[in-house]
């Protein structure tokens, strides 16, 4: 009798000393986030802004260009509202006037953005990107 009880706590204290251990590990293998977390990764101000981010990995943008590391590297939109004004982003995105000559060939595929009704919201947030 003393014996199953011994061997029951015994049981009950291995199990504790087994969920401490997990939750030291990973409170020491987590990333704290840094203090200006904000600077790093701002949150979204407005649902606008929400709704371009979505439409930019919606629209597979992602598939030829990137946003702070989401999406392919090779062409990188970091910024573009520090480069482009809303007219000349437009027209990237969908191939049209002095840009259409720029992207050669892929200016055709890009045009099928022009219908696209989110459209709007993507140039917004390309916008913001400063
Ligand atoms: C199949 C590849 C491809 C896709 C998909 C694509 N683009 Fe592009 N885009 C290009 C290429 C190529 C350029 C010209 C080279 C460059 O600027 O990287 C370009 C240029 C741009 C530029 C000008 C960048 C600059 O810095 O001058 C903008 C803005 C842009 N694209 C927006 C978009 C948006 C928004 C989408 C999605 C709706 C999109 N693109 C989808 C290939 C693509």
């Amino acid at each position: 009798m003393l014996r199953e009880t011994r061997a029951r706590w015994l049981a009950a204290a291995t199990a504790v000393v087994v969920v401490a251990h997990a939750a030291l590990f990973a409170w020491l293998h987590n990333p704290r986030l840094p203090a200006d977390a904000d600077a790093v990764a701002p949150a979204a101000d407005s649902a606008a802004d929400e709704a371009g981010r979505r439409a930019f990995a919606e629209m597979n943008c992602t598939m030829c260009h990137s946003i702070a590391g989401q999406g392919n590297p090779a062409s990188r939109l970091d910024g573009v509202g520090g480069r482009l004004d809303r007219e000349a982003i437009r027209a990237w995105t969908v191939g049209d006037g002095p840009a259409r000559e720029a992207l050669g060939g892929m200016a055709q595929m890009k045009s099928r953005y022009a219908d696209d009704p989110r459209l709007d919201a993507v140039v917004e947030f390309l916008a913001r990107q400063r």
